[in-house]
């Protein structure tokens, strides 16, 4: 590389660290990140040169880049993601699970000479504001310049980490390889990675992080979901403090007065969408700004009053499709300069184009896979040939987000005052209810299931049961997971209030019931109010507290009392059945001893409840 930087550390462990997978991995040469732009561009420029990547239009999308993966390599891959625990029920049965020494043997074998002919970086990096009490740091070493320059938006990296750090200060070790060594004078690919020997291991007792195989996404940006979630959720069971796959937003009265909410929802069911709504302009001045859209660490406060949040990350790894002006303006605005995507289509003017980013699709693109694409293009199967993936995304950073809140790398964190649950349920499940306990809520967060995406692999569409929207992400046990929930609302006096919404319920011609996106800040606002005491009232139900339609503000939008009831109806004979189902649910069964007697307590409650 033509840039040389020149960070310090006196890290002795670090160093040795660094030193020992130099001597396993065989990189060509070894680079120290200082997170530079004058680096950023450099990296830039060799990939681009040996076509990695695509440089867009600089006044179209300034200091953006287009990259395209292997169509091998384009998701989280969760059957190759493990939990290497020392015992097998610690990482419970939702994790696979394989022996640590076992497994490290098997990877000392893949890294064994795996960056040959490669440059092996060395990234340190902070999840949250660098010196907040709520971070946490790591340092990442790959041999994937694009993990690099991700990296480098969605965390904050270099020299500023390891003065922090110091000469002994706590990091979690995260190695990465794309898998592929070149050999002398073997040409590179345009994306290196090795599919058949993929592994993301994790290994919590030791706090340590190694992922073989694949450069995309949470497979290869080590500080995300691996650190923030799967890591994090281990250090925080330890500690005392929560890591959730939570976006966290404010909700601003126009008295000026701020409340936080953070949100679970499985992976792309409209969570960045939702971090970043604009509420309608009816609503006078209600305004929602974003901390972040995919993960929040939340801590007791020091005076044991509440818990406060922080977003780890300092950047968005948004799916693209989808997103638009109407449904997403400030993703959009996010992302229209210093952002990388991947995956998404290339217009002939050396811009970006995904499906549904505007109505009209243009003429002539090339697709992401590099071939020609045009509108109505469909495969030998008749089926349409998809422009941009359906799991392609944008790294934006978060300071490009014209919602941004203020308070977004306060290192103190900020109060939240409720935690919302939601999936995609096309029937049975109401738009909006409240808890009636921390416990009820717990019990909601548990028993959360959504209808399957394309954001990891799997049957696109299948009903999946998604507890907090962890499943993927917990790194332990995910009864004691439960059981960590359950303690934690004891933990401060004023527990966040639990609410569970359902943007997606259908009619029985398949229509969506409820409009979403904007308008879902009603929903918002009655949640804001609730927990400010000033909708004291709430319509009582066997599954919660509901809000009745004149608890809604329905100014700018014409919702008929049959629509409302359309999307608010309980049918309680269902719901008891489903509830009941619950207690031989082979996902809950195997869970044994560890689901907690409190949430078996909330169930059956809930099941008289709806038989009285
Ligand atoms: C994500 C996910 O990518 O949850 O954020 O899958
Ligand atoms: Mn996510």
């Amino acid at each position: 590389m033509s840039y040389t930087s020149n960070v310090k550390t006196d890290h002795l462990r670090l160093k040795a660290w660094v030193e020992v997978i130099r001597h396993l991995c065989k990189p060509d040469r070894v680079h120290w990140c200082d997170g530079s732009q004058a680096e950023a561009d450099a990296l830039f420029a060799e990939m681009v040169a040996s076509k990695m990547a695509i440089k867009l239009d600089e006044k179209k999308r300034p200091n953006s880049y287009l990259f395209r993966s292997d169509p091998r390599d384009v998701a989280r891959v969760e059957s190759r993601t493990f939990i290497a625990s020392q015992k097998k029920e610690d990482a419970g049965p939702t994790n696979n699970w394989t022996a640590p020494d076992e497994l490290r043997a098997k990877l000392d074998g893949l890294f064994a000479g795996c960056m040959a002919g490669r440059t092996m970086y060395v990234i340190p990096f902070s999840m949250g504001p660098i010196g907040s009490p709520l971070a946490q740091y790591g340092v990442e070493i790959t041999d994937s310049p694009y993990v690099v320059v991700n990296m480098r938006i969605m965390a904050r990296i270099g020299q500023p980490v390891l003065d922090v750090l110091g000469k002994n200060g706590f990091f979690v070790p995260a190695l990465h390889s794309v898998g592929k060594p070149l050999k002398k004078g073997e040409a590179d690919v345009a994306w290196p990675c090795n599919p058949e020997n993929t592994y993301i291991a994790h290994f919590p007792e030791t706090r340590e992080i190694k992922s073989f195989g694949s450069g995309y996404g949470g497979n290869a940006l080590l500080g995300k979901k691996c650190l923030a979630l799967r890591i994090a959720s281990v250090l925080a069971r330890d500690e005392g403090w929560m890591a959730e796959h939570m976006l966290i937003l404010g909700v601003e009265s126009p008295d000026g007065k701020k409340s936080y909410v953070t949100a679970a929802f499985p992976s792309a069911c409209g969570k960045t969408n939702f971090a970043m709504l604009i509420p309608p302009k009816e609503l006078n001045g209600w305004k929602v700004t974003t901390i972040g859209d995919d993960i929040a660490w939340l801590k007791p406060s020091p005076d044991g009053k509440q818990l406060l949040a922080i977003n780890p990350e300092a950047g968005f790894f948004g799916v693209a499709p989808g997103t638009s002006a109407e449904t997403n303006f400030n993703a959009l605005a996010s992302c229209s300069k210093d952002t990388i995507f991947t995956n998404v289509a290339l217009t002939d003017d050396g811009d970006v184009w995904w499906e549904g980013l505007t109505k009209e699709p243009p003429a002539h693109l090339i697709d992401w896979k590099g071939n020609d694409w045009k509108p109505g293009q469909v495969d030998k199967d008749g089926k349409p040939v998809l422009a941009a993936h359906p799991n392609s995304r944008f790294t934006a950073p978060a300071r490009n987000c014209p919602c941004i809140d203020k308070d977004w790398e306060n290192p103190a964190g900020v109060p939240v005052s409720a935690f919302v649950y939601g999936g995609r349920r096309m029937s049975e499940i109401p738009l909006v209810f409240q808890s009636k306990s921390w416990n009820h809520g717990v019990y909601l967060g548990a028993t959360l299931s959504s209808e399957q995406t394309a954001a990891a692999e799997g049957k696109v569409g299948a009903l999946r049961r998604d507890p907090m929207a962890m499943l993927p992400f917990c790194g332990y046990h995910m009864g004691d997971y439960f059981a960590h929930h359950i303690k934690m609302g004891k933990t401060v006096k004023n527990p966040p209030a639990i609410f569970h919404v359902n943007w997606f319920r259908k009619s029985a011609e398949g229509k969506f019931l409820w409009p979403g996106y904007g308008q879902n800040a009603r929903v918002l606002k009655w949640i804001v109010e609730r927990v400010r005491g000033i909708k004291p009232t709430a319509v009582e139900t066997p599954i919660g507290a509901m809000p009745a339609k004149s608890d809604i503000d329905w100014a700018g939008l014409d919702f008929s009392d049959a629509q409302w009831e359309a999307v608010t109806a309980i049918n309680k004979d269902n719901l008891r059945k489903q509830t009941e189902e619950q207690a031989t649910d082979p996902f809950f069964v195997k869970f044994g001893d560890k689901f907690p007697k409190e949430l078996t307590a909330e169930r059956e409650r809930i099941v008289k409840a709806l038989a009285a």
